[in-house]
């Protein structure tokens, strides 16, 4: 019997018990959480998960101001905008939407986002702290995906995981949770010789490679759990994982299906971490 972890119905369960840690929050101390996010340029995909992010906000009570910059944006205008942001005492967290436009530095633009501001664990000083094993943030999405093992009671102890993909924003941090969580954790990438042999090791499999279908059957061993971070338009204007649902699915114990499987305890964990920095900025007073 295959599992199909539920995201959306996980996600709607944690935010009905978000929804009234907000209004707990503001009865304590007549503080509304903000959040800021900023979207540059018109990647279709990027505005997508933006609005996603907004509505979310507005369900549990936390007040989300989207900024939408154009595409010719200098960096000194993002940087100009962060700063004013930073000092701005009713936003307690900042979102600049990734991939930015070419001539802006990503790496500037993370780094002048103030780490208690930071919700998506992007600065390095969060980034160490998670290293470090003494966090204020996670990561959105290996957060989520660590969330969503635990609500099906899957426990990364002792198993051998395989993370495909080394970004950043997902298959490092995502190593790293694992790893944190007593895992034997074995990270893969485009570079990686003899993919198969690995992956077919794995006990869970999380696969944020950005590739659509790229995860066969042949590369799963039987009973394995398959974590698909992927969200890949197809030319039909479909969306699908970076697992071949169909063929891999039957082979697994459980797994997360595109859409409706990662994505939903992404923005969840944001609206998470939002709170939390509200939280902070207001017991630092
Ligand atoms: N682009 C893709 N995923 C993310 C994310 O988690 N945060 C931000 N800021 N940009 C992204």
């Amino acid at each position: 019997m295959t599992t199909i972890m539920d995201g959306k119905q996980v996600s709607l369960h944690l935010r009905e018990k978000l929804k009234e840690q907000v209004t707990d929050f503001r009865q304590r101390t007549g503080i509304t959480p903000g959040l800021a996010v900023i979207l540059v340029g018109k990647d279709p995909a990027s505005a997508v998960y933006v609005r996603n992010k907004h509505r979310a906000c507005e369900e549990v009570g936390i007040r989300s101001d989207v900024y939408t910059l154009s595409e010719d944006t200098d960096e000194a205008t993002l940087l100009s905008l962060l700063k004013r942001l930073n000092e701005d005492a009713s936003v307690h967290g900042i979102l600049v939407q990734l991939p930015l436009p070419a001539g802006i530095s990503e790496q500037a633009v993370i780094r002048t986002i103030r780490p208690e501001k930071d919700v998506d664990a992007f600065h390095p000083e969060n980034v160490g702290k998670i290293l470090l094993g003494n966090y204020d943030f996670l990561p959105c999405t290996p957060a989520g995906v660590m969330e969503l093992l635990r609500y099906y009671d899957i426990r990364p102890e002792g198993k051998e995981c395989v993370v495909i993909g080394r970004s950043n924003i997902v298959g490092k941090p995502q190593a790293l949770l694992l790893t944190e969580a007593n895992a034997t954790v074995t990270l893969c990438h485009s570079r990686t010789k003899n993919l198969a042999e690995i992956t077919k090791r794995a006990d869970i499999l999380v696969v944020a490679i950005g590739r659509p279908r790229f995860l066969t059957e042949d590369m799963v061993k039987e009973g394995a759990v398959v974590i698909d971070v992927g969200i890949n338009r197809l030319p039909d204007g479909k969306l699908c994982g970076d697992v071949d649902f169909a063929a891999v699915a039957p082979h697994t114990s459980a797994i997360t299906p595109v859409p409706g499987g990662v994505g939903p305890m992404t923005i969840t964990m944001l609206l998470q971490n939002t709170l939390r920095a509200a939280e902070r900025a207001t017991s630092c007073r």
